[in-house]
């Protein structure tokens, strides 16, 4: 079997390579990826001189590129390339437009003329906007994006169900809740305040911390997606979750804790404008049709995620370089000046 891998050199991305490496002997992977700030091929280092392994860097908005890879022959795609980080969507929507909703079209296009068995979508939960409390979404739930990097995952979600209907693209689409563990990008919450932490910097709380999401460990979510590309039905949409939603502040305390530091380095901070205020969804139907669940708990998630930070400062002092300091300027240092523009 040969799986085009697009975004396999980010966080989840980086992971389900590993995991269908090591857990299917038959597969060939090829990772197509045009190494964003968030693409990483240090995250596939112990993986990179595979005979089963191709890296191959690309865009995939670039028909050209995405042609010359399906030429060769694919059984599969699982699309997970793709602009992920909901406070940059709100600096600049364009990049996201581009990559998520285009850059899956382009896909769809290859997908539909090369005829492929099987095109994995992975989308959000972030799709469905924010849930009420005591409330799980389900895949019946209307769409109701509400930043600009979810309405960009809805649209590519709404082509890809138009691609399948209007020219049998035998497609799946996977919405999952957040992830964590390793080979995060530092942007995104645990990895920035395990990141902070270390260093005694301050742990900036958006508003008043009491958001919610509905965490889950990156490995579950992989065995997911494996199920997912063999046994699941075309047109069928799985939403993932591990079902138990938790404030950010609990995270935040969670992260403290295990690293042995004071919460006096929390800090309150403006609010990210329109913040959705509770993701959570019911994933019974992926349970009982594909016979998934996860197995990590959320404790012995955490610890492996912040141990693994704790070992690969390399990894993290690299990423945090570069583009990345920018990044945090804006968004932190002059946060109010930023959000007041
Ligand atoms: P990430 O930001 O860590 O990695 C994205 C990868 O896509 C990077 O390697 C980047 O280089 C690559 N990429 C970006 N634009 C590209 C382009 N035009 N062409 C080719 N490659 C490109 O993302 P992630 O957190 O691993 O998320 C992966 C997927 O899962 C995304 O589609 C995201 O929407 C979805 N998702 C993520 C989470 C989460 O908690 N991280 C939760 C639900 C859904
Ligand atoms: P994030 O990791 O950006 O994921 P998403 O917004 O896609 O769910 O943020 C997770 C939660 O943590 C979200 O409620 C925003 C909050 N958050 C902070 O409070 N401070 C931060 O510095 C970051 C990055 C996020």
């Amino acid at each position: 079997m040969k799986v085009l891998i697009t975004g396999g050199a980010g966080f989840i991305g980086s992971n389900f390579v590993r995991h269908l490496l090591n857990s299917k002997r038959d597969v060939n992977v090829i990772n197509f990826d045009s190494l964003t700030y968030a693409g990483n091929p240090e995250s596939l280092a112990d993986i990179a001189e595979n005979p089963r392994y191709q890296f191959i860097r690309g865009d995939v908005t670039d028909k050209q590129a995405v042609d010359a890879v399906f030429k060769n022959g694919l059984d599969a795609l699982v699309n997970f390339a793709a602009e992920t980080h909901v406070d940059r969507s709100i600096e600049d929507a364009t990049p996201f437009l581009r990559t998520n909703i285009l850059g899956t079209q382009c896909l769809l296009d290859a997908a539909k003329r090369f005829k492929l068995p099987k095109f994995v979508q992975i989308s959000t939960d972030e799709v469905y906007g924010s849930a009420p409390a005591g409330v799980s979404f389900t895949e019946e739930t209307v769409l109701d994006p509400r930043s600009p990097y979810a309405a960009s995952k809805a649209a590519a979600d709404h082509f890809v169900s138009a691609y399948a209907n209007t020219y049998g693209v035998p497609a799946v689409v996977l919405r999952c809740t957040n992830n964590y563990g390793p080979y995060q990008f530092p942007e995104k919450l645990i990895p920035l305040m395990v990141a902070n932490a270390r260093e005694d910097n301050p742990l900036p709380i958006y508003g008043d911390g009491m958001q919610e999401r509905d965490w889950l460990f990156v490995e579950d979510y992989c065995s997911a997606i494996a199920l997912a590309l063999y046994k699941a039905q075309p047109g069928t949409i799985y939403n993932v979750s591990a079902g138990a939603p938790q404030p950010n502040l609990k995270i935040v305390r969670t992260i403290l804790k295990h690293l042995g530091k004071p919460e006096s380095l929390m800090q309150y901070v403006k609010d990210r404008p329109g913040h959705d205020r509770r993701y959570a969804l019911d994933s019974s139907k992926i349970q009982k049709e594909l016979g998934w669940s996860p197995k990590v708990s959320f404790e012995e998630g955490i610890r492996r995620t912040v141990d693994w930070y704790q070992s690969n400062t390399a990894w993290l002092n690299h990423a945090r370089s570069g583009e990345y300091r920018n990044y945090y300027d804006r968004h932190y240092v002059r946060r109010t000046e930023t959000f007041s523009k």
